[in-house]
């Protein structure tokens, strides 16, 4: 079957079942009917000051604001004159009553290692990794990267960041040296933290090494502190390089939290978009964490029993917002695993849930396209009637696969809430509330509280129902990005003038007759590789530096598991003959620039790419060429790629 970003568009439009949230479950939620949902998105609608105002009163703050907003289109302030600190929401609120003693990290290595810190411990071990970095010269505004396998280190070391006031920018452990060095030199940071390696698939991803090449062209970071993950052998560059365990062997616990403003900046975070580089998001702290600290209390329905396990990585807005923030600040217990799913075997993740009894599991469509494939049996040999809720995000999900998780996984009693957002909105924005809305597979349904979406056309004009158009968003809201950093002028173009007036999210997406919103998947230049953004621009000119490249066009061709793989089409330079070691060598470079996820799948060598009249790569051919459409005569998903031609048609 054609797919496209994992679904068939047949199915999706044909999908009329309707799993109204279980009677069980609304009884004891957060929010419990249509009618307070209801209730509660009007009046942020009619009244967003008032409603923001409120809301706040989730955090603890050391100095009221002034003012809840300021709007200066396309800039915005939220909670201006206030002052909070985030380690403190997320760390130490949580140690004065009956939480102190309380998991907030439950966490599992690969090799099958396990920790658990409580808040308590969490506290002191932030406190502690603060003072290693003001020991190392950070001071409140400085950048920090961090570039980590998944280990209660990597929440430590961002929770201290934020202690002091020192923007962490988190670099996926997934990325090369090239991508690293990157991201560095775009922000300026200062001190890098960093791991001899991390454990994956059994194997050990060499950490040390990629930074070692990335650090010889980033002259800003002036200390590197090193975890000792692996235990491998590496290079320590005397007088730069210093061992996370020595550092922290003679630093204080105590580390007061630094009272920061509102718009303190509280991380950047890279991520692709249609042009090459990527663009360095800037979130801030107030309005970020209200928007994380609510959207996971009712999206999640956290209740202080829960133990909440999210399968992202830190390196991702998801790990941000849903892995460390939203869930620490509002006390939960966090599971966190460093490894693959498929490894020892193809059941860890439900091995995981048995074993500490989770009950809100929070997942890609990918992930789950996945374990369907393997089958079934793996699910079936442990018990998993502790899941009470399920989630996923980053991509459309499929119905088939929706009704699979539901059913295979969550018992067919757990609802399933598809949440969709973005790195630049910092929270969820789209998704069912568990206890309130009824779901249908495919569509994360209704915007949240405070959330004003609209379908409309490249004018702005809203779209009749279950016409295609593009997604925008009508009103500010308070985890919303700031800027790109160090390029505001790309934030105005890119974000708030393709469509006047509004905020432009980059998707096509559908609402039918009840109001549900069907995301149809990127209508720019950006893929959606196993629910990771990558920008086939990047791709392209990581292509083309290589010196037997003459030019490029990289395109996403559909694909069943992983939404979309990456099709790479090149013409050479004279001199230069296709041979498959060539292919060979031309994927490596990318993955070496880039990083493995990077690495086309399908690589072409051909004379001349098609191009219009102007000299533009023809794409919407290419993808047509690389999905063989025409080959299938398959017109549902003709009718796919013809709804999404057209949107890309009107960009072009
Ligand atoms: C896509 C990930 C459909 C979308 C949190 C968006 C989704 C991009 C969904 C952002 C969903 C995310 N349904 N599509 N539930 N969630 N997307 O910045 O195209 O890595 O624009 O943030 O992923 O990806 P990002």
């Amino acid at each position: 079957m054609n797919t496209f970003a994992g679904g068939s568009i047949e199915s999706v439009l044909v999908e009329k079942r309707v799993f109204p949230p279980p009677v069980e479950f609304a009884k004891s939620a957060r929010i419990s009917s249509m009618e307070e949902y209801r209730t509660l998105w009007n009046r942020a609608k009619d009244d967003p000051q008032g409603f923001w105002n409120d809301m706040a009163s989730h955090l603890v703050w050391r100095k009221p604001w002034d003012k809840v907003m300021e709007w200066t289109e396309p800039h915005v302030k939220w909670y201006v004159g206030g002052q909070l600190n985030a380690s403190e929401n997320c760390v130490d609120r949580h140690c004065v009553g009956p939480r102190r003693n309380k998991a907030a990290l439950i966490w599992e290595g690969e090799p099958g290692d396990r920790r658990v810190l409580r808040y308590q411990d969490l506290k002191r071990e932030v406190g502690r990794f603060a003072n290693v970095l003001k020991a190392q010269g950070v001071t409140k505004g400085d950048v920090v990267a961090i570039y980590m396998p998944m280990v209660p280190e990597l929440v430590i070391a961002m929770l201290a960041c934020a202690r002091i006031g020192a923007p962490h920018t988190v670099v996926f452990g997934g990325f090369s040296g090239e991508a690293l060095a990157g991201r560095i030199q775009d922000c300026s940071a200062k001190v890098l933290v960093t791991a001899d390696g991390g454990f994956r698939r059994g194997n050990i991803i060499h950490l040390k090494e990629q930074v070692d090449e990335a650090l010889a062209h980033c002259p800003t970071i002036r200390n590197v502190v090193v975890l000792k993950r692996t235990g491998h052998q590496i290079h320590m560059e005397p007088g730069r390089d210093h061992w996370w365990h020595e550092m922290a062997s003679i630093a204080s616990a105590d580390c007061p939290p630094e009272p920061l403003d509102s718009e303190h900046p509280l991380f950047i975070l890279y991520t692709s978009g249609s042009t090459g580089t990527p663009k360095g998001i800037l979130h801030t702290t107030g309005g970020y964490l209200v928007g994380t600290t609510l959207t996971a209390s009712w999206v999640f329905d956290l209740k202080e029993e829960d133990t909440y396990f999210c399968t992202a990585d830190c390196g991702w807005i998801t790990g941000h917002s849903y892995l460390v923030y939203g869930p620490l600040s509002n006390g939960a217990t966090v599971v966190m695993y460093e490894g693959a799913p498929d490894y020892p075997d193809k059941d860890r993740f439900w091995q995981i849930v048995q074993d500490y009894g989770v009950t809100i599991f929070y997942t890609a469509p990918t992930a789950i396209r996945a374990f369907m494939k393997w089958g079934e049996q793996y699910a079936r040999k442990h018990d998993l009637s502790s899941l009470r809720l399920l989630g996923t995000v980053g991509e459309p999900i499929n119905p088939e696969a929706w009704v699979w998780y539901r059913e295979v996984i969550g018992g067919g009693r757990c609802p399933v809430v598809d949440t969709w957002w973005q790195t630049e909105t910092g929270a969820i924005m789209i998704a069912p509330l568990p206890g309130a809305t009824p779901t249908k597979p495919g569509t994360a349904t209704l915007p949240l509280p405070g959330v004003v979406p609209e379908v409309v056309t490249k004018s702005g004009e809203p779209v009749e129902p279950n016409q295609g158009g593009y997604l925008v968003i009508k009103q500010p809201w308070p985890s919303m990005m700031r800027t790109i950093h160090g390029d505001d002028e790309r934030y105005r173009r890119q974000y708030w003038s393709e469509i006047p007036g509004v905020y432009f999210t980059g998707d096509g997406a559908r609402r039918d007759h009840d109001g549900n919103f069907w995301i149809m998947g990127r209508v720019d230049d950006v893929l959606n590789v196993a629910g990771h953004r990558l920008s086939t621009m990047e791709i392209e000119s990581a292509l083309v530096h290589h010196k037997a490249v003459a030019e490029a066009a990289v395109v996403g061709k559909p694909d069943e598991l992983r939404g979309q793989a990456i099709t790479a089409f090149v013409t050479l330079k004279s001199g230069y003959q296709p041979s498959e070691d060539l292919r060979q060598q031309l994927r490596q470079h990318v993955a070496h620039e880039i990083g493995a996820l990077a690495r086309p799948d399908d690589l072409r060598f051909t004379d001349a790419l098609p191009k219009t009249r102007s000299g533009k790569i023809m794409r919407r051919l290419l993808r047509d060429v690389a999905a063989g459409v025409e080959s299938t005569g398959d017109t549902s998903t003709l009718e796919d790629f013809s709804v999404l031609a057209r949107l890309r048609h009107e960009e072009e």
